[in-house]
């Protein structure tokens, strides 16, 4: 099952704050937080799943343009069977119950990573639920599944070479598994690891980087305004000095 829609690049304004952002997350911390607990890490992992609901609630709330959740990265496959299996079926789950909500905030949600070694009946899911966003405006909720950022690049260059595409910086971002959105400006890894763990290698070359103690089930709304007020206090220059950063604003 495919869904037909329109695949339009989400222009950035210059005027920010939070208005027109792409926020991407690394939610990590959820096993943590289950041991902390004593309990299994799935219950972690489910926690997990209201602090995205209570984020993506938030973000729209702020007028964040686009979120971009890393959920499952092609290294996850490595996990023990039994959490790789809750993880799929959590998605299931969450998809089913989430996407009355997501209309009715607005929300267009869109799935980047490879489908192909997915059960054929989440595939289908997936693609219904992207259909059943498909018209809403407000915010573009990007769920990362099966997601590395070295397999993006690799499944960009190779179609972009299989249609005998010159491949420059335009054509491969443009066939990336993110290219409806603009690049993310602001990259929150929570769990208090300070890497990247190749999530959207070649869309973060220029976002700010903000690392938090907290683990995932516990980044609040608070915790987001924390993230947001660093962000706003960066001086985004883009190579270019601040004096012509300056003379430009
Ligand atoms: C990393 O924490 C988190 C994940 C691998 C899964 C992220 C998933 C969610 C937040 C739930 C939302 C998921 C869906 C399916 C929509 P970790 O398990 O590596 O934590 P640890 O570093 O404390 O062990």
């Amino acid at each position: 099952m495919e869904c037909l829609f329109q695949r339009t690049r989400l222009t950035r304004s210059t005027q920010n704050a939070e208005r027109k952002m792409h926020i991407a997350i690394v939610m990590d911390g959820n096993g943590r937080w289950a041991k902390q607990r004593f309990m299994p890490r799935v219950a972690g992992h489910r926690q997990g799943v209201e602090a995205l609901r209570r984020c993506i609630r938030a973000c729209a709330r702020r007028d964040v343009q686009a979120l971009t959740v890393f959920a499952f990265s092609s290294e996850n496959w490595n996990r023990p069977l039994d959490e790789v299996s809750a993880l799929i079926r959590l998605l299931g789950k969450a998809l089913a119950r989430e996407v009355p909500e997501l209309n009715t905030n607005g929300v267009r949600l869109y799935f980047a990573g490879d489908r192909q070694p997915l059960p054929e009946h989440l595939r289908n899911e997936l693609a219904r639920a992207e259909c059943a966003t498909a018209a809403n405006r407000r915010m573009v909720l990007t769920v990362c599944f099966n997601y590395g950022g070295r397999w993006d690049i690799v499944q960009a260059a190779a179609r972009l070479a299989a249609q005998g595409q010159p491949i420059t910086e335009a054509a491969l971002s443009g066939a990336l598994a993110l290219a409806h959105v603009h690049d993310p400006d602001l990259l929150i890894r929570t769990g208090g690891e300070l890497r990247i763990s190749n999530f959207l290698l070649w869309q973060c070359a220029y976002s700010e980087l903000y690392f938090s103690d907290k683990l995932w089930p516990d980044f609040d709304e608070a915790a987001l305004d924390e993230a947001l007020a660093a962000y706003r206090a960066r001086e985004r220059r883009f190579g270019r000095t601040t004096e012509q950063m300056q003379r430009s604003a």
